[in-house]
């Protein structure tokens, strides 16, 4: 057995939610022993008859508050897989994931995502956990979800397709929106007319130059009308 490139374990009081990780290109790579992911329930690591993971927060307010005890265990123990692991905690109040966070966690040998919910963890995990690893807060945008599950979804998708040898071809990666910084361009396949509608001329002319500037002058255009935001911050 190859050593796997990179181990991503994940921390949640609702490891279900990752069932459909075993899909598709991710799972593939699982198969193939390039991706070690490992879904554990958090409760695993509580010792109570109830297996409590939250209690009411000092200070009073709505809701509820994650007990640090079971990370503190679940930590300690995931963390001695590697010499530093790269410690995810998805939140709103984090900084925003973008092409550049996935291109740069990619690169690392051993990340744990630890999912919280209710009304947030207990601070002092943040804290903690940075004694063990690099920690990082990572929002999904400026929205707020139920819980971390569905951010850390998305985010190990993003990533696990940039580990080498997760998806096939290497030149599809290239091509992407927000690879290059502007959006993707406009694809076509058969037929050439569909419901009246016809496949622009210079894509069936078999002039790669023509093709290529064309495929450019989309990307600029789209990205100019969609997300003027992204043009600007190519000028910074
Ligand atoms: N948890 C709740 N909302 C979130 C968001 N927008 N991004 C990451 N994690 C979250």
């Amino acid at each position: 057995m190859i050593a796997a490139a990179v181990r991503i374990d994940v921390l949640s009081i609702f490891p279900s939610y990752f069932d459909g990780l075993t899909l598709s290109l991710l799972g593939k790579a699982q198969d193939a022993g390039i991706l070690d992911l490992n879904v554990r329930d958090l409760r695993d690591w509580t010792y109570d008859r109830h297996r409590t993971v939250d209690d009411t927060p000092y200070g009073g307010g709505a809701g509820m508050v994650m007990k640090p005890e079971p990370w503190g265990v679940a930590l300690d123990e995931l963390a001695t897989a590697s010499e530093r692991p790269t410690i995810i905690f998805p939140s709103p109040a984090g900084e925003v994931f973008t092409q550049a966070t996935a291109r740069d966690l990619a690169t690392r040998e051993h990340l744990i995502f630890g999912c919280g919910r209710y009304e947030g963890i207990d601070e002092r995990v943040f804290e903690y956990a940075d004694t063990v690893g690099e920690v990082r807060l990572i929002s999904l945008g400026d929205y707020v979800l139920n819980g971390g599950e569905v951010a850390t979804m998305a985010m190990i998708e993003a990533i696990g397709r940039l580990i080498p040898g997760v998806v096939g071809n290497p030149e599809s990666l290239v091509e992407e929106s927000h690879e290059d910084g502007l959006l993707e361009y406009p694809s076509y396949t058969k037929p050439s007319m569909w419901r009246d509608r016809a496949v622009p001329d210079v894509l069936l002319s078999g002039n790669h130059a023509a093709i290529a500037t064309w495929r450019r002058e989309q990307q600029l255009e789209r990205t100019a009308r969609r997300r003027p935001d992204l043009l600007s911050e190519q000028d910074d």
